[in-house]
């Protein structure tokens, strides 16, 4: 008689169970962030920009982690990992042929349909060039939906910058203007110099058509923000990437939970209109 066995279906649907994902290339981009293009071993992963995965060192623990790639680069994903604790410290060991697990997509996405024909503009603060190269790369791989593209980009200084030969590369492009800026230069910056806000100064805004994407630690987030209102782009076109300890990643164990809203699930991606109320409460 055959036998069914009814856990291994049930597994390997389950949303606790991961994945196995194989790396096909590791780069470290500076001394704390790490580069990974990684490939699901059995299905590709299906994702959209905004959306995070649980990685899994196993034998070490899980850490969540934006995927910085685009689903118009293909089958395989990438992530930007800073290495913090004891997941994100051992992934700095990983490279070409490792495993690892994989759970998720999780969380909601940009909203690159509503943005449209609008004009956008990406401020991108240190690690928050991760999430935000996702959406960047899927609109300039769409550029004839978007309107004027604009990217600001902010390190604290040049060897803290992430994705150095893209932002050359998208300097060069004449159908979006990017910025770099950094708070301390070395001797060899001949760019910018300053707190990324600085850089509003010299861009052109049409905010009533703009949708603001920032992304970055929360003082450079405050104060952007700020920028951001005084000239006039409103608050629910303000959009923005939340990153709260989380554990399931399924709206479950609370562990993300902001006054009731489970933000694995309802975010990471949130307007500041949304955020503004999550914060007061109202
Ligand atoms: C939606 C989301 C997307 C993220 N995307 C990225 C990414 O693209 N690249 C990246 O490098 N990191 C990202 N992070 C942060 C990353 O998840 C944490 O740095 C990681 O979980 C730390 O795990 P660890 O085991 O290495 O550190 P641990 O040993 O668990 O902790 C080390 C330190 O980091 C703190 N920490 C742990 N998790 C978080 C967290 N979620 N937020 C703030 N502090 C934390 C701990 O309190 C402790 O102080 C993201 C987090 C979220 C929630
Ligand atoms: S991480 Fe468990 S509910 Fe959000």
């Amino acid at each position: 008689m055959t036998q069914i066995d009814i856990h291994k279906g049930a597994e390997a649907e389950s949303p606790y169970v991961p994945k196995m994902a194989r790396i096909l290339s590791a780069e470290q981009m500076t001394e704390t962030e790490r580069f990974f293009r990684i490939e699901m071993e059995e299905a590709p992963l299906a994702y959209q920009p905004g959306q995070f995965v649980g990685v899994t060192v196993f034998g070490v623990g899980e850490a969540p982690i934006s995927i910085c790639s685009s689903p118009t680069q293909g089958d395989a994903f990438e992530l930007t990992v800073r290495s913090v604790g004891l997941v994100t410290n051992k992934l700095k060991e990983f490279g070409e042929g490792d495993r690892l697990g994989i759970r998720g997509p999780f969380g909601n996405t940009f909203p690159y349909e509503e943005m449209k024909g609008k004009d956008v503009l990406f401020v991108a603060g240190g690690l928050g060039l991760a999430p935000t190269r996702s959406l960047i790369r899927y609109v300039l791989d769409n550029r004839g939906d978007y309107h004027k593209v604009t990217i600001l980009v902010g390190a604290r200084d040049p060897s803290l910058l992430l994705f150095r030969d893209e932002l050359e590369a998208w300097t060069g492009r004449d159908d979006v203007e990017t910025l770099v800026t950094v708070d301390r230069p070395d001797k060899a910056w001949s760019g910018n110099v300053g707190v990324i806000t600085r850089l509003f100064a010299k861009i052109q805004l049409d905010a009533a058509a703009t949708y603001a994407v920032i992304v970055g630690p929360p003082v450079m987030f405050k104060f952007t923000v700020l920028e951001a209102l005084a000239e006039g782009v409103p608050e629910n076109r303000i959009i923005c990437s939340l990153e709260r300890h989380m554990k399931c990643g399924v709206g479950k164990c609370g562990h993300c939970q902001i006054r009731g809203v489970y933000v694995c699930r309802e975010g990471p991606v949130f307007t500041y209109e949304q955020v503004k109320r999550l914060r007061e409460g109202i």
